[in-house]
C-alpha cells in the first residue's frame, strides 16, 4: 500500500509542471526526463506558481542579456517574486526542503542586487539555486534553465 501511495506522488510530482511553455521546452528537447509526460492537470489553466516561474524565467533571459550587453540588472525592474506564497500545480511540493530551496533562491537573488562586483559569476548563483530547486520537484524545465547560465 505505501508502495502504491509512493507511486502516486511520484506521478502528482510529475505531472506538476504542466503548461505551454513546458510543452514546448519538451518538444525543443530530446530529453525524455519532463514532469509534463502526462499532465493530469489541464496545462490551458495554469496555476499561479507555474505562471510566475514563467515570468521568472522570462526575467532571468532578460537579466543575462543585459548582463552580456555589459549592463547593470535594475532591481526595480526585477522584483523578486513570492512564488512560494502561491498555489502550485501540486500542493504537495509545499514541504519543508521546498521552503529551504526557496529562501536559498531568495538569498543569491538579493546578493545578486547588493553586490557591486561579480555580477556574472553571482547572477549564475541564482540560477544555480533554480537548478538545486528543480533537481527536486521539477526536472521538466532543467534543460532551459541550465542555458540560462552564462558562460564565463
Ligand atoms: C524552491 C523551488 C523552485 C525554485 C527556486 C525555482 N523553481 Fe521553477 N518551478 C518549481 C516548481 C515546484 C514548479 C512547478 C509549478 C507549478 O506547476 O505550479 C516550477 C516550474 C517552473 C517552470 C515551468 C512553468 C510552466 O510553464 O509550467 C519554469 C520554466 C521554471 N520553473 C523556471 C524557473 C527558473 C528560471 C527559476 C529561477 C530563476 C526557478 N524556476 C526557480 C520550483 C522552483
Amino acid at each position: 500500500m505505501k508502495f502504491v501511495l509512493n507511486i502516486f506522488i511520484v506521478a502528482l510530482l510529475f505531472a506538476s509542471c504542466s503548461g505551454n511553455a513546458e510543452k514546448k521546452i519538451i518538444q525543443a528537447s530530446d530529453s525524455t526526463k519532463s514532469c509534463s509526460a502526462k499532465p493530469i492537470k489541464d496545462p490551458n489553466n495554469p496555476k499561479p506558481m507555474a505562471l510566475m516561474m514563467r515570468h521568472m524565467a522570462d526575467n532571468a533571459d532578460s537579466m543575462k542579456a543585459e548582463l552580456l550587453r555589459g549592463e547593470n540588472p535594475d532591481s526595480v525592474a526585477f522584483p523578486f517574486v513570492r512564488f512560494y506564497l502561491v498555489e502550485p500545480t501540486d500542493p504537495s511540493v509545499l514541504e519543508p526542503k521546498f521552503f529551504e530551496n526557496a529562501r536559498l533562491f531568495q538569498q543569491a537573488y538579493n546578493d545578486f542586487f547588493r553586490q557591486k562586483d561579480h555580477k556574472k559569476e553571482n547572477f549564475n548563483a541564482v540560477i544555480g539555486k533554480c537548478i538545486n530547486c528543480h533537481e527536486s520537484y521539477c526536472n521538466g524545465p532543467l534543460k532551459r534553465i541550465r542555458k540560462i547560465v552564462i558562460d564565463i
